[in-house]
């Protein structure tokens, strides 16, 4: 625990956040760890926020932060968008639930028909993770067969298919609670690798699809590029297989139509969350209308085979779909996606200037409206502002072991004001503008030098 650290860092933390630590404690004593998802784990104790709007967010003890989580990618439109905002109230008020067909969702798949390149059909979940294993299962019913390729590191949610090789179990053994007879089923390769990718398929009849995040492992911390992308399309078609894109944190941020349509090339199915729904619960699986058959009645009915079944009670839920159609509107004719995309380029700019300035040799890169941050585990000779991380073997961008030093980066940066994907990175919204981009250089500078004062950045 780091409270046993004699950290002043820690120490900042802690007297800043008091209301925080006061609900986690009581917290705890209801849910795992106090928390509702991994990602808010922290040692000694995450920050409860209160309220939010724009690019900024506020803690229960009133101290404002800049927010680059952004609703885990949700909220390309920032917090409380008042299209969104305005859109979901007038929902509420008129029924959340209707046990029925309503008009939001045929227009709310309208706009994913029209925007999304592959998606001749779209099917509602109401989560990523439910999008992701309706894929899986599309492919495996289209092609009649078993397997499927995974990439090492890439992150597709939660069920029993995707719960191994993103942080740990590299070598397919299967997490708990997942059946090891499950596990067999997924062929795990490494990232960007074309050719392993053509042995797997020319050693195995059986693989239905492959599946990953177009612009690279975890929302392109491994930056996977359009050549590998163009290169897999080809061979997958080769094969008979099923193309899928993981375009949950993409889709609508990369651009309107996805990494899809900024980088050219168009799977056969594509799976989409977050931005969808206009940071309310929602996913959906888009695709080819000849694959998305297998749910359809009446096609099953005509070829005389059994359909994949698909219930779920929140499926285009009308207030998910009417802040849905009230984000992707806005995408779709403004330029949220371009704007967003600039203030990354800018906040990276920064970062890597003080890290520069400072002497500091990490490099902050990413692509997009996102940004990572390398901390360089290994000691290697980087200059922050010439590092090109698409030229870096994959093998560097391996998870940082010096949980201690991670940890207090983390606090240092909320101590400063800023709220960022934990230690490892930021995602931008349309609304991050100038202001907050020289705020969080700032309290960027500011957390570094604290970090060097405790003697943690010894290289
Ligand atoms: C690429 C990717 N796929 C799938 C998921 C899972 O989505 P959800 O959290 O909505 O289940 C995530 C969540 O962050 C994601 O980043």
């Amino acid at each position: 625990m780091l409270t046993s650290t004699n950290s002043p860092i820690v120490a900042a933390y802690m007297a800043k956040t008091p209301s925080s630590a006061a609900m986690h404690a009581e917290a705890s004593g209801h849910l795992p760890s106090g928390i509702a998802h991994d990602s808010r784990y922290t040692d000694p104790y995450p920050v409860y926020v209160a309220r939010a709007a724009g690019p900024r967010k506020w803690d229960l003890d009133g101290n404002g932060l800049i927010d680059f989580y952004g609703g885990h990618g949700a909220l390309l439109l920032g917090h409380c968008d008042p299209a969104v905002t305005a859109a979901a109230q007038a929902q509420l008020a008129i029924g959340t639930h209707f046990g029925a067909c309503h008009a939001m969702e045929l227009g709310w798949s309208r706009l994913v028909t029209q925007m999304v390149p592959c998606a001749e059909r779209v099917r509602f979940t109401s989560s990523g993770t439910e999008a992701t294993l309706m894929a899986l299962r599309l492919a495996r019913a289209f092609t009649g067969r078993r397997k499927i390729i995974r990439f090492l590191r890439h992150f597709h949610g939660w069920h029993d298919h995707m719960a191994f090789g993103v942080d740990n179990h590299f070598d397919g053994t299967p997490s708990p609670g997942v059946l090891p007879e499950l596990a067999a089923e997924v062929v795990l390769l490494p990232p960007n690798d074309l050719a392993a990718v053509k042995r797997a398929f020319e050693g195995d009849p059986d693989i239905a699809a492959v599946i990953l995040e177009p612009t690279g492992a975890s929302t392109g911390m491994i930056p996977t590029g359009a050549a590998f992308l163009r290169g897999l399309r080809e061979t997958v078609t080769a094969h008979g297989a099923v193309l899928i894109f993981d375009e949950v944190v993409t889709g609508f941020r990369v651009a309107p139509g996805g990494a899809q349509q900024a980088l050219g090339v168009v799977p056969d199915l594509c799976t989409l969350a977050k931005i969808v729904a206009g940071g309310l619960p929602g996913g959906a699986v888009a695709g080819r209308k000849d694959i998305l058959d297998w749910i359809d009645f009446d096609v099953s009915a005509s070829k005389g085979r059994e359909k994949i079944k698909h219930q779920g009670t929140y499926n285009a839920n009308p207030v998910s779909a009417a802040a849905g159609i009230a984000a992707l509107t806005q995408i779709r004719d403004g330029d949220a996606c371009a704007r967003a995309t600039a203030a990354a380029a800018a906040l990276r700019d920064g970062f890597n200037a003080v890290l520069a300035e400072e002497g500091i040799p990490w490099a902050v890169y990413g692509e997009h409206s996102v940004i990572h941050f390398f901390t360089n585990p290994d000691g290697a000779d980087v200059d922050p502002q010439a590092w090109d991380a698409n030229a870096q073997p994959v093998a560097v961008f391996k998870a940082d072991p010096r949980k201690q030093l991670m940890a207090k980066l983390y606090l240092a940066m909320v101590v400063h004001g800023m709220d960022p994907k934990g230690p490892r990175g930021a995602i931008l919204s349309a609304t991050h503008g100038e202001a907050e981009i020289a705020e969080a250089v700032q309290a960027w500078r500011l957390a570094l030098r604290m970090l060097k004062d405790e003697g943690e950045l010894r290289h």
